[in-house]
């Protein structure tokens, strides 16, 4: 049996906050040992809103930096930009050539997000779920870690891939999304009915993986709750449910253990005082070899060339199956 791939993405925007990190990035950096790692900063993806160039770039190389202080290791996973394999522009284009319409637009969070920017959302965001298949399918990838979010993108890699499969002839391996059972959807602290996100204002909204001890205390003690004591979670209590849903991504728990260690805490404010010291204490090596990594840009300028280079010939010989499959080569 060959190794299962792993592949996944992150766009180098805003801030990273701890959504992403229970979400994805901490399953990326677990699984390591058990699997062919690829990972990509998915910078164009991000230009499917409008993006200052020069943040952009420099966003990219810091984004690399806090994988690598997150604990993704160079002798076991690639890292790259997504820009520097031009494949996944190509290959973008012959899926497109075989995506549906109607499919394209079943795609919830582009329907979200193109109602957000009112006539004028890019062609590219429209299209940004056939990049995201492309990204997956390039390399044979066999399980997708992500958070719940992107659950309905890689759902699309699957069916276009199946079905140029049943059409040209077996090209592309089938993915399958892998999903945490804690933290897949970490929700926004000012606001727990929304996901909380990069882009979201406000700043208690997020715990961002580099804050200070005193912007995540911040943060968490004026998360929104209700008015009740009792710590159990309920779809009816959104903002105790959420506190419960990190705790137990931190400390590696199910939510029933999260609410039992809880049963005798006298409030809320229990519960946020003992997220505090654990999200500080769990981003706090993060944060350290961040501010390490960062003296040292052009070390991590190589070794995303370095990423590329390794994963590109994958890359191109999916390319060519995919062409010649279509009759283009
Ligand atoms: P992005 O950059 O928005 O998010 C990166 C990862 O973080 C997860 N995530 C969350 N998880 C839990 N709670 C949240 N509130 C939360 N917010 C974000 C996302 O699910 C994601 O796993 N389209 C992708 C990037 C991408 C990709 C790919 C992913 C491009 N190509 C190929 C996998 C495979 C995105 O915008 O993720």
């Amino acid at each position: 049996m060959s190794r299962p791939v792993v592949f996944s993405g992150i766009q180098p925007t805003g801030s990273i906050h701890i959504g992403n990190y229970f979400g994805a990035i901490k399953q990326w950096v677990a699984g390591q040992d058990d699997a062919e790692n690829i990972f990509c900063l998915v910078n164009m993806h991000a230009l499917t809103v409008p993006q200052d160039p020069d943040v952009l770039r420099d966003q990219t190389l810091k984004l690399a930096m806090l994988l690598l202080a997150a604990g993704i290791d160079q002798t076991k996973s690639r890292l790259f930009v997504q820009s520097h394999v031009r494949e996944h522009g190509e290959l973008s284009w012959y899926l497109s050539c075989t995506a549906s319409m109607g499919q394209m637009q079943r795609m919830t969070q582009y329907k979200e997000k193109s109602e957000a920017q009112r006539g004028e959302a890019r062609v590219g965001l429209f299209t940004y779920p056939i990049l995201m298949a492309a990204d997956i399918l390039l390399y044979r990838t066999t399980h997708v870690p992500v958070g719940d979010d992107q659950k309905q993108h890689v759902e699309l890699a699957r069916d276009l891939a199946q079905r140029f499969n049943a059409t040209y002839g077996d090209v592309f391996v089938v993915p399958e999304p892998a999903i945490p059972k804690a933290g897949a959807r970490i929700m926004g602290l000012d606001d727990p009915t929304k996901k909380m996100s990069k882009s979201a204002a406000g700043s208690y909204h997020a715990v961002g993986v580099l804050d200070s001890p005193e912007q995540i205390k911040k943060a968490v003690m004026s998360a929104q709750t209700d008015s009740g004591r009792e710590v159990r979670a309920d779809p009816a209590r959104p903002g105790i449910t959420n506190l419960l849903a990190i705790y137990a991504a931190a400390t590696g728990v199910t939510i029933e253990a999260a609410e039992a260690h809880f049963a005798n805490a006298r409030g809320y404010g229990d519960v946020k005082k003992e997220l505090v010291e654990i999200l500080v204490e769990t981003l706090r090596p993060l944060r350290e070899r961040y501010a390490e990594l960062s003296a040292d840009p052009a070390t991590v300028t190589e070794l995303l060339k370095q990423g590329a280079d390794a994963v590109r010939p994958i890359a191109r010989a999916t390319v060519d199956n995919v062409k010649r499959a279509m009759g283009a080569l």
